[in-house]
């Protein structure tokens, strides 16, 4: 299993955001959409190898953490819109204390992102511009990636993550978050098939 999070700084953690609003109601609410649909959605088709977690750390309600697997999701479509409705959806089935389905293969929680890294800190592989060449690393056979979004990461969690055993780069540039899932999971795909990525 391929895991991917993403931190969503000021994403917003309860439904109240405006659907024609994304970015500013929503806090980039836009690039969690994004990410969800580069991490889980092919053309015509699903990565069931892949889950995609994205911590919701914005106002008024953080932490809420929505977990997306890619086996049983349903309803996923290519669009913001309709994905932001999905999402928007799991935040009104949230329940104090547990892990709620929202619809087939969404779930929210109250998980931090500090406590996503800290359950899969021995798969953790960072992404950061300032990386090794992903390239020429090995990656762990279930790799638990996290990306932050438009405005990275705090100092306290760099500290956390710092102990990661893994940070990779996949341009010398610094991308979107969701561009950067792309790059990744095209590098597995080909390793998956047996191709050189280089
Ligand atoms: C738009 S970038 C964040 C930019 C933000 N201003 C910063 O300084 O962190 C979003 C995320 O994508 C990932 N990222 C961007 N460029 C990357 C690269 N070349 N290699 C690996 N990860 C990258 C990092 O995880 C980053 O936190």
């Amino acid at each position: 299993m391929i895991t991917i999070v993403i931190k969503g700084n000021k994403a917003h953690s309860s439904p109240d955001f405006l659907l024609k609003d994304l970015p500013g109601s929503g806090g980039r609410m836009d690039v969690m959409c994004r990410c969800l649909t580069s991490s889980l959605l092919l053309s015509h088709d699903i990565r069931t190898d892949v889950e995609v977690i994205l911590c919701l750390e914005g106002p008024p309600t953080p932490p809420r953490t929505i977990r997306v697997k890619g086996d049983k999701v349903r309803y996923l479509s290519p669009d913001e819109r309709s994905t932001a409705i999905l999402l928007q959806k799991a935040l009104r089935a949230y329940e104090p204390g547990r892990e709620v389905e929202s619809t087939p293969g969404i779930y929210v929680s109250d998980a931090s992102f500090k406590d996503i890294v800290g359950e899969n800190m021995e798969r953790l592989v960072v992404l950061d511009e300032n990386g090794d060449d992903m390239p020429s690393c090995t990656l762990p056979s279930d790799p638990c990636f996290v990306l932050g979004d438009h405005i990275g990461f705090e100092p306290e969690e760099e500290k956390l993550l710092h102990d990661a055993p893994l940070r990779v780069s996949v341009s010398p540039r610094v991308l979107h978050a969701s561009h950067c899932i792309v790059l990744l999971l095209n590098r597995i795909d080909r390793d998956v098939n047996g191709q050189s990525f280089l």
